[in-house]
């Protein structure tokens, strides 16, 4: 079979990846999809098991971070498009090891950088790295203002830093090589297949188990939510009609105290789990701040709004009944991602606190 096109996603095995590699290989059955991924902790296959046997579909497990790794697969595959997701995610971490989060997220983004260049250098036409970025770079707010696209660079945590300097260096080839990149920084995602280090999952995993909710500080910082398909459909309009060298911003407009928020998660499972009102409350423990936590995230997309028509499809009312439900009904799900490694890792981060 011949395909129009193919597409480099990095990182489809993870959290938002898997959301946007199945969106990508049911909506262009004419585009060849290829998943390289890693499969670190956060990696996991049985997030595409619907999608693996599809035709337009490819799994290559590489690291990004080895140049010679990706090479190969530029040479092998010959892309048209990269959308590149393949990161160290969890702030936390990246408080505790940074280093992984250089490796990964700053030389694994150069490495891709130099593979496209290469590879494209004699037929620029057509071609798109899309890469795939965080709120977090623009830093904190206080209890007003807005992050636009011109907002001032402003990363507070070696996550965020690692990912402002990967977006530097993406419009860095740009501007010097004149690669044909585009870039969006989108909110908080939530939704089915988080990994359960992330707030939602962990607290739903939690309530469901009756362990404690450990609320960072007075659980004052707030976030912008977005459902994970609202963010897989904004990336599908951002690689098709976004324009080269631009920054989009991707947030669901729909800020939540953490503390809120927790709260209206503690009522929401009581209904669905049956418990009488009250009850996951009793859970929430507060607990020692994360070091350097930003306050607050607030997203402005109306430059995507305006320009490109896009628009959040699912309420929060919706996605977050929707997650729930997923998380209940896929507990084996959870009890394969929370076996092993990451078990270890929740203790050094939770039970020493
Ligand atoms: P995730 O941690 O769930 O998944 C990351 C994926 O990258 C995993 O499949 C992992 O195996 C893979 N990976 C990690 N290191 C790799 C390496 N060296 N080589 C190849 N693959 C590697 O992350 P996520 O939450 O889905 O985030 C995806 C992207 O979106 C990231 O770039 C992140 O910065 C960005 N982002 C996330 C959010 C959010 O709320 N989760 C919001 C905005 C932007
Ligand atoms: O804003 C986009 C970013 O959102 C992404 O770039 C990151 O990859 C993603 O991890 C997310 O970062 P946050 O730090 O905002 O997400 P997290 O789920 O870790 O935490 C959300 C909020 O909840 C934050 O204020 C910290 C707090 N928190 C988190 C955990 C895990 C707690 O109070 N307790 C917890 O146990």
């Amino acid at each position: 079979m011949t395909f129009r096109s193919t597409i480099l996603i990095t990182g489809g095995a993870g959290f938002i990846g898997s959301h946007v590699v199945r969106f990508f290989v049911n909506k262009y059955p004419d585009y060849r999809i290829v998943n390289l991924d890693a499969l670190t902790y956060a990696g996991n296959l049985e997030n595409l098991r619907d999608i693996e046997n599809k035709a337009n579909y490819v799994f290559v497990r590489a690291d990004i971070s080895v140049e010679k790794e990706v090479f190969d697969v530029f040479e092998k595959h010959k892309p048209d498009g990269i959308i590149h997701l393949a990161a160290e995610s969890h702030v936390d971490r990246s408080i505790s090891n940074p280093t992984e989060f250089i490796y990964t997220n700053i030389i694994g983004t150069v490495n891709l950088l130099n593979a496209a260049r290469m590879l494209w250098k004699d037929q620029p036409g057509g071609k798109r790295f899309y890469h795939i970025s965080t709120d977090e770079v623009y830093g904190s707010l206080g209890d007003t203002g807005i992050f636009t696209e011109t907002t001032p660079y402003d990363p507070k945590s070696p996550y965020s830093a690692s990912k402002a300097s990967s977006d530097h260096l993406v419009r860095a080839y740009h501007h010097t090589f004149g690669l044909p990149v585009v870039i969006s920084n989108c909110s908080n995602n939530y939704g089915p297949n988080q990994f359960p280090e992330k707030l939602l999952p962990l607290f739903i995993h939690n309530i469901r188990q009756n362990k404690p909710l450990p609320v960072y500080g007075k659980g004052e910082n707030v976030r912008d939510w977005l459902y994970v398909v609202d963010h897989a459909r904004a990336i599908d309009l951002i690689y098709h009609r976004g324009k080269d060298g631009e920054t989009y911003n991707i947030g669901g407009n729909n800020e939540w105290k953490n503390i809120d928020l927790i709260r209206l998660l503690c009522k929401l499972m009581n209904e669905k789990l049956r418990r009488h009102p009250g009850t996951s409350e009793k859970l929430i423990t507060y607990v020692k701040d994360r070091a350097g936590h930003d306050l607050r995230y607030a997203i402005d997309s109306s430059k995507l709004q305006n320009e490109l028509g896009w628009s959040p499809s699912v309420t929060f009312e919706e996605g977050l009944s929707l997650t729930i439900d997923w998380y209940l009904a896929n507990q084996n799900w959870l009890d394969h991602v929370t076996s092993g490694d990451y078990q270890k890792y929740y203790e050094n981060q939770y039970l020493k606190r």
